[in-house]
């Protein structure tokens, strides 16, 4: 089902999620399913459940040919529970994200370069990769909603935060809201 996302300015997107405790559940499974269906309705490249008003540590991304990146590496789908993630490297990254919690508007963020994540798939098994570019943006951005943080957040240069159809008119027609 595809469930309503929480727009900025909403308290609940500025809480710290709670880690999910039993896996393989029902309630686990529907609320994956609902995911899935919001972020495909909306061409998102990532959802995480605090944006549907879910305030577990779970987070969905993926992409492959998504009309609003044209130019980003695929991405595996993923869910991924209980994320932790690890800098490999001191290394940042600038980088232009959009988020379906602040529809219309894009903006540049410094992230890690190279990062490993580990945590968990819907039934309790393991997930470790290591990852760089647009991957590990995305699950950065997508774990930083599960401790209360939105992108713009960490812009350090906010004249590189603004509209999308205003920075890339070249984009319009295409949904661009993440
Ligand atoms: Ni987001």
């Amino acid at each position: 089902m595809i469930r309503d996302v929480l727009r900025m300015g909403d308290p609940r997107l500025w809480e710290r999620s709670n880690e999910v405790m039993r896996f393989g559940t029902a309630e686990l499974s529907s609320l994956l399913a609902d995911m899935r269906d919001t972020m495909r309705a909306q061409n998102g490249a990532g959802l995480a459940a605090p944006q549907i008003g879910v305030p577990l540590r779970v987070v969905i991304f993926g992409m492959e040919d998504n009309p609003r990146y044209p130019d980003a590496e695929p991405v595996p789908y993923t869910e991924l529970v209980n994320p932790v993630l690890t800098r490999l490297s001191d290394e940042t990254e600038d980088g232009w994200e959009g988020c379906l919690s602040v529809p219309g508007f894009r903006g540049v963020v410094p992230r890690w370069a190279r990062i490993r994540y580990t945590g968990f798939d819907p039934d309790g098994r393991k997930i470790a990769r290591e990852c760089t570019g647009f991957h590990a943006r995305v699950v950065q951005h997508e774990t930083d909603h599960l401790d209360g943080i939105l992108y713009p957040m960490r812009i350090t240069d906010m004249r590189q935060f603004g509209f999308t159809d205003v920075l890339f008119p070249d984009m319009a027609g295409v949904d661009q809201d993440e």
